[in-house]
């Protein structure tokens, strides 16, 4: 019943501020149906865990239950595992028939991209630290 629970009732929908140093942003899209995903992680830098998730998609049902599935499973996890998750593992949990399988796609792509942005953040520190340097 998971697949159901999260079409109808999907967690963690919003968005975080996107200029916070803690917040990684990912933006992708399918280019199979032309849908769009948001999604937002915050990271405790010492503990380099996720400790919130929030999504927006303007897809289908499946992509939003991806997300949503996605947002559950990654807060608490570290970076690294987070990185490492499998769209066939969302598909799977999700029944998601062969057609569908793009759309969790969307789901591994979004979290690989938010991850990316957090990092590309945090090693290029505080934006109005850069200009005196
Ligand atoms: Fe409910 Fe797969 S078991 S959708
Ligand atoms: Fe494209 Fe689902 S049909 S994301």
């Amino acid at each position: 019943m998971r697949r159901i629970y999260h079409y109808n009732n999907p967690r963690n929908v919003g968005s975080l501020p996107k200029n916070d140093m803690d917040v990684g942003t990912g933006l992708v899209g399918a280019p199979a149906c032309g849908d769009v995903m948001k999604l937002q992680i915050r990271v405790d830098k010492d503990t380099n865990t996720i400790s919130e998730v929030k999504f927006k998609t303007f897809g289908c049902g499946s992509a939003i239950a991806s997300s949503s599935y996605l947002t559950e499973l990654v807060r608490g996890m570290s970076l690294e595992d987070a990185g490492r998750i499998k769209n066939t593992e969302i598909a799977k949990e999700l029944c998601l028939p062969p057609v569908k399988l793009h759309c969790s796609m969307l789901a591994e792509d979004a979290i690989k991209s938010a991850i990316k942005d957090y990092q590309t953040k945090s090693n290029r520190g505080p934006p109005t630290l850069g200009k005196n340097l």
